[in-house]
């Protein structure tokens, strides 16, 4: 059978990461991508390698996914997984789970069973089933994040899209500046600065040329409780297909959903025959045109091209590069 070199590539979150946390972010979006890599060389199938290099994010208390991740309106975790099989579509999900610290290992489960996605009580109850042991919830929480939510708390008439406002004077990657019209517009470029929003994912190709991927988020600080974002929604969020590629997205969420941001990256591989790089550019211009938003990308392609966009000042990402080694950083490559 046909052998394809594989390719891994993450993301740790788009936004205007703070100096002193840069380092914590491109190292632990490296040691994804280093857990990941070795096993995919020795034939791990994509899904099981993006579910690996996602669990190495979950783990990281730097990221807001598993330990580390943001509180809601009452001060509690509630998580967000999901995992697609390019090879089959089959798709797993979770939305709202509170005490399990991956929760893209349940989504995994799902996506075994009859149905695409769980939520709430329900998933934990499959969690639990599926022989997932459930944590302490406050074992996730993180003392960064309880600081966070006292001065949010604190800070009279804060929406979670204030979170995804550049900080002023930034524009975006590809140079536009959001709407001040107002129309469609939830996210005005304002003095704020960015606030933490680390959603992790992976994309990966596997020897076989299989592709997967997988996203697992905690949301936006402060969402309403039963909030469920882009992250595990097919398409949004997340999305694979060996046909075309891989996508996991970062960032407004609620803008994101609405573009369907992967799935139309995902098309983009298609319909023009761009490369991951445009393809992933496009997909960020047309959030950014539709419903103002600012978000990060990662992709591949089935070729092994990889595609890495945002228009916040940051994205965390790695990636391991063709014939060794592993590219890691905040920026953007110019
Ligand atoms: N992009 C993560 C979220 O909005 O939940």
């Amino acid at each position: 059978t046909h052998m394809t070199e594989p390719r891994i590539i993450v993301h740790g979150g788009a936004w205007t990461i703070p100096t002193d946390r840069r380092k914590a972010h491109v190292d632990g979006c490296r040691a994804a991508v280093d857990a990941a890599w070795g096993e995919l060389q020795r034939g791990m199938p994509a899904l099981e390698a993006v579910r690996l290099a996602v669990n190495v994010l979950e783990a990281d208390p730097t990221y807001d996914a598993g330990r580390g991740a943001v509180l809601n309106a009452d001060g509690r975790i509630e998580l967000d997984a999901a995992i697609m099989d390019g090879a089959t579509l089959n798709f797993g999900a979770v939305g709202a789970v509170r005490n399990f610290l991956h929760p893209v290992d349940i989504a995994r489960k799902v996506m075994d069973t009859e149905f695409c996605f769980l939520v709430g009580e329900g998933a934990e109850r499959f969690a639990r089933e599926a022989g997932i042991s459930a944590i302490d919830p406050a074992e996730l929480v993180v003392e960064r994040e309880v600081r966070l939510f006292n001065e949010l708390r604190a800070r009279a008439g804060f929406s979670t899209h204030d979170a995804f406002r550049p900080r002023a004077g930034v524009t975006g990657a590809a140079g536009e500046k959001a709407s001040t019209d107002g129309t469609a517009c939830h996210c005005p470029v304002g003095p704020e600065p960015a606030m933490p929003k680390g959603t992790v994912g992976a994309v990966a190709l596997d020897a076989a040329g299989n592709i997967a991927a997988a996203t697992s988020t905690g949301g936006t600080p402060m969402k309403r409780p039963g909030r469920v974002g882009d992250s595990p929604l097919c398409g949004a969020g997340t999305y694979a297909d060996n046909e075309t590629g891989g996508a996991s997205a970062t960032g407004f969420g609620e803008g994101i959903i609405r573009v369907l941001m992967t799935r139309s990256a995902c098309d983009f591989l298609r319909d023009g025959g761009a490369s991951p790089a445009d393809a992933a550019r496009r997909a960020i211009e047309l959030l950014h045109r539709r419903v103002a938003g600012h978000a990060g990308l990662i992709m591949l392609d089935r070729q092994g091209r990889y595609g890495v966009h945002c228009n916040t000042e940051h994205i965390a990402h790695a990636y391991a590069l063709p014939g060794g080694g592993i590219h890691a950083d905040v920026e953007l490559r110019r």
